[in-house]
C-alpha cells in the first residue's frame, strides 16, 4: 500500500485499512469494491440513516401497501389514511412469514398474514389469532404480537424511514434542503413513469456519474457539442468554455448537496448555437425530451416553439417570455408550478442531492428523481432507480406509481439515449476499481465536492461505533 499517496484524512479513521480512506482530495478504491466495507454501511449507515422508501403515490389509497427492501431489511408501507403512513418491520410475529410483497391492497383495511390467517388493523394492532390459547400459557398479549413500526417522516412526497430504533430528529436531517425542496414543488411532482435498473456498479458509483456535469461534453456530447468538439477533437485551438464553469456547486450539513446552472442555461433561453434562437432553444430542450422524457416534456418545447415569431418585449428575453407563458399555461389548467423566485428557477436543470441516495432534478413543473441502492450481498452491484414526476391538472388524478423493471440498460427500447449513457460508464468505473493499479480516485475540488462530502458524511456514520 506504499503507493497511496498520504494526505489528510477527513476524520479519524486510523483503525482503519487505508484502502477504506476518503482524504481531503481522494476516495480509496476499497470503499467502492470491498465487501466488508459494504458490510459496514449496512451496520452503521443504512440501519441509521433517514431514506427515502416510496413515493406516496405508490400507496394512494387507505388500504394501499408497499415493500421497501434495504439489504436484508424489508419494511412493509401501509397507506392508513390521507395524512397517515405506517411503516412495520415486515414480518409476522408467528413465525416470521414477510406480511407483504411487492405492492398491493389489504382488503377492507386487514392485514391478513398468508401462512396461518393471523390478522391486524392498518394500525397495527392484533384482531385475530386462530387459537390465541394455545400460545404464551394462555397468556398472549396483544402487545407481544402487534406490528413492529419504524419510523417514518413524510416530506415532498416521499415517505421517509429511519431503522434506528431511537432515530435523530427528521426535522434536522432534512433542515439544510428543506425550503429549496418546498420551493420547487416536489411534493405536487406525481408519478409519469418509474423504472428500476439492476446495475453493475457500487451504489456509490452509481450515484456519483450524477454528482456533476464535468463529464456532460465527454458522456453526452449531443448536449455540449463545442465541448465534445474540443475534447474529441485535435485541441490545436483554445479550450473551449464548457458549460460545467457557470455550474455553481454547494454542500449542507448532513451531506446533503446541490448544483445548479442559473441563467446560463438552456430551459433560460441560453443557448449558443447559430440559427433561430426559438427552434435553437426548442431543439436543445428536445433533446431531454427524445433522450430522457423526463425535466423537459414534449409539451414544454412546443410551448417554446409557440414563441415564434413573436416579439420579445423590452427588457425580456427569449427564457423570460417562456417563464411567462409555462407559468400562465400551468395556471389556465391548475396545474402546480415551482415558486417564481429567481433563486428557485436557477435550480431548474439543476440537482439536489438528498444524502444518502437521492438525486431529485427540477424542472419547470416536473422534476427527475434518481435513487441508488446497494444490493444485498455484492458490493459490485446496485439497484438504480429513475422516477420521471410531473404536476397535473387539477382536474386529473395522478395514477398510481409501479416500477418497470429494465432488464437490458443497454437496449434503446428499454432506457432513452441519456441514461444508457450515463448508465454505460458504470461497470466500465466499477471493472476499474478493481484493477490492482488502482488505488485510488482523483476529486475536482469544485467540480467533484459533492462527491467528497459524501464521503464525508458517510464517514461520521461509519466511525461512530458500533
Ligand atoms: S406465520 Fe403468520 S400467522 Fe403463522
Ligand atoms: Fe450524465
Amino acid at each position: 500500500m506504499s503507493d497511496i499517496v498520504q494526505c489528510v484524512p477527513l476524520q479519524d479513521d486510523a483503525a482503519w485499512p487505508p484502502n477504506w480512506r476518503a482524504t481531503t482530495h481522494s476516495i480509496s478504491s476499497g470503499r467502492y469494491i470491498d465487501p466488508a466495507f459494504a458490510v459496514l454501511e449496512f451496520e452503521r449507515l443504512w440501519n441509521r440513516v433517514w431514506q427515502a422508501a416510496a413515493r406516496l403515490d405508490e400507496i394512494p389509497e387507505a388500504g394501499d401497501y408497499t415493500v421497501y427492501e434495504i439489504g436484508d431489511q424489508s419494511v412493509l408501507l401501509v397507506r392508513v389514511d390521507a395524512a397517515t403512513v405506517k411503516a412495520y418491520h415486515n414480518f409476522c410475529p408467528h413465525r416470521g412469514t414477510a406480511l407483504g410483497e411487492g405492492c398491493g391492497k389489504f382488503e377492507h383495511d386487514r392485514i391478513i398474514c398468508p401462512f396461518h390467517g393471523w390478522r391486524w388493523d392498518l394500525r397495527g394492532q392484533v384482531q385475530y389469532v386462530l387459537e390465541r390459547q394455545e400460545f404464551r400459557n394462555g397468556e398472549l398479549r396483544d402487545s407481544d404480537v402487534a406490528l413492529k413500526e419504524v419510523s417514518v417522516a413524510l416530506f415532498a412526497g416521499f415517505v421517509f424511514i429511519n431503522l434506528a430504533r431511537d432515530p435523530a430528529p427528521f426535522d434536522e436531517f432534512i433542515a439544510p434542503v428543506r425550503q429549496l425542496i418546498e420551493d420547487l414543488a416536489i411534493g405536487d411532482m406525481h408519478h409519469y413513469w418509474w423504472k428500476e435498473i439492476a446495475a453493475p456498479g457500487n451504489w456509490k458509483v452509481a450515484q456519483e456519474a450524477f454528482f456533476e456535469s464535468y463529464h456532460v461534453p465527454t458522456t453526452h456530447p449531443q448536449l455540449e457539442t463545442a465541448g465534445a468538439d474540443f475534447i474529441f477533437g485535435d485541441q490545436s485551438g483554445p479550450e473551449v468554455d464548457f458549460s460545467h464553469h457557470y455550474h455553481q456547486y454547494e454542500t449542507f450539513p448532513h451531506g446533503h448537496g446541490r448544483f445548479f446552472g442559473g441563467k446560463k442555461t438552456p430551459m433560460a433561453g441560453h443557448v449558443t448555437l447559430p440559427g433561430d434562437p426559438v427552434e435553437m432553444m426548442a431543439a436543445r430542450l428536445n433533446l431531454l425530451v427524445e433522450g430522457m422524457d423526463a425535466m423537459v416534456l414534449a409539451e414544454d418545447v412546443e410551448l417554446v416553439r409557440s414563441l415564434k415569431g413573436k416579439p420579445i418585449p423590452e427588457g425580456s428575453s427569449l427564457g423570460g417570455e417562456y417563464m411567462k407563458l409555462l407559468y400562465s399555461t400551468a395556471a389556465a389548467q391548475n396545474r402546480p408550478m415551482p415558486k417564481p423566485a429567481p433563486e428557485v428557477l436557477d435550480m431548474w436543470g439543476g440537482e439536489i442531492f438528498v444524502f444518502p441516495n437521492l438525486m431529485i432534478l427540477p424542472q419547470a413543473g416536473n422534476a427527475m428523481i434518481y435513487r441508488v441502492r446497494p444490493h444485498r450481498t455484492d458490493p459490485d452491484r446496485c439497484i438504480f432507480e429513475i422516477l420521471s414526476t410531473r404536476t397535473y391538472p387539477a382536474s386529473l388524478t395522478p395514477p398510481r406509481a409501479t416500477v418497470e423493471k429494465v432488464v437490458d440498460p443497454s437496449d434503446p427500447e428499454q432506457l432513452r439515449l441519456i441514461p444508457r449513457q450515463d448508465l454505460g460508464n458504470i461497470p466500465r468505473m466499477q471493472r476499474g476499481l478493481h484493477s490492482r493499479g488502482c488505488k485510488q480516485i482523483w476529486l475536482a475540488r469544485y467540480y467533484e465536492q459533492i462527491i467528497l462530502h459524501m464521503h464525508q458524511e458517510l464517514d461520521r456514520y461509519l466511525l461512530a461505533g458500533p
